[in-house]
């Protein structure tokens, strides 16, 4: 009975999850995906590894992540002009096919050479003293993230766009991350600790 109970809630919390993302449930055409993304490769490379660190990789990232930023940016609560301007004109469909093309790319991990040892230590246990949680609790032991949950893989992302992201939801300027789960821990996060896990992440696999 016990079992029965708890699976139902689960369900519960699993619909009311679908229910305000329903649109990311429009499947896309990765092969159509490949032919609009022409106009993305500049800044995100053409499988979606950037060439420069500001622009974020897009490759192996989960569809549904993809899709509800895609989504974001036009509407503009994740408010980001370059994006904005970009995502604008898109329809439902073609988020759909974009999302889907990139998230079929794997993405390029960087070689580590270096001491990871505090941002490693921050991901995997968090700060029990500053009320930080590990963030491989949400994103994962190797960064895949979990896209049912709507966590994104950080694995191999870089360094300095993740800091940005940081700095953004610890801002408050980045407010697009459901019940404010970014903002609430990111404000715990000093500066040397932004940089220590942001680097940390970039060598994750
Ligand atoms: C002129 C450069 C440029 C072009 C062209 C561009 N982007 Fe971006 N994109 C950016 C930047 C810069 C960001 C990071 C925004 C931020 O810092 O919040 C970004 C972020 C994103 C993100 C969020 C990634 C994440 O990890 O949260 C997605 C998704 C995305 N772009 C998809 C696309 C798609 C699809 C196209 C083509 C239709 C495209 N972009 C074209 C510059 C560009
Ligand atoms: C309780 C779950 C949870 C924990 C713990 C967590 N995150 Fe997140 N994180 C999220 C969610 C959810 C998002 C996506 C927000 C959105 O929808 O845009 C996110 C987004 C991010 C992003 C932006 C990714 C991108 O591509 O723009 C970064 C970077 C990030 N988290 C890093 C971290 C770091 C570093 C930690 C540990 C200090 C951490 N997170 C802990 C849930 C979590």
């Amino acid at each position: 009975m016990k079992k029965i109970t708890i699976k139902a809630l689960a369900f519960g919390i699993g619909l009311a999850a679908l229910g305000a993302n329903s649109w990311v449930l429009a499947e896309g055409n990765p092969a159509a995906g490949k032919k609009k993304a022409e106009t993305c490769s500049g800044c995100h490379g053409e499988d979606g590894n950037s060439n420069a660190p500001i622009f974020p990789k897009l490759a192996g990232q989960h569809v549904a992540y993809l899709a509800k930023q895609l989504q974001e940016f036009k509407s503009q609560s994740r408010g980001e002009s370059t994006m904005a301007a970009i995502a604008e004109p898109l329809s439902d469909e073609d988020i759909a096919d974009l999302s889907a093309w990139f998230a079929k790319g794997s993405v390029h991990i960087e070689e580590e050479e270096g001491d990871y040892a505090v941002g490693e230590r921050l991901y995997r246990v968090g700060n029990l003293q500053k009320g930080i949680p590990a963030c491989a609790s949400c994103h994962g032991p190797h960064g895949e993230g979990n896209g049912e949950a709507g966590f994104p893989a950080v694995r191999g992302q870089y360094s300095a766009y993740v800091s940005k992201a940081l700095r953004e939801f610890k801002a408050g300027e980045r407010r697009n991350d459901r019940n404010q789960m970014m903002r609430d821990i990111a404000a715990k996060l000093g500066e040397e600790e932004i940089g220590a896990v942001s680097d940390f992440v970039s060598v994750l696999k």
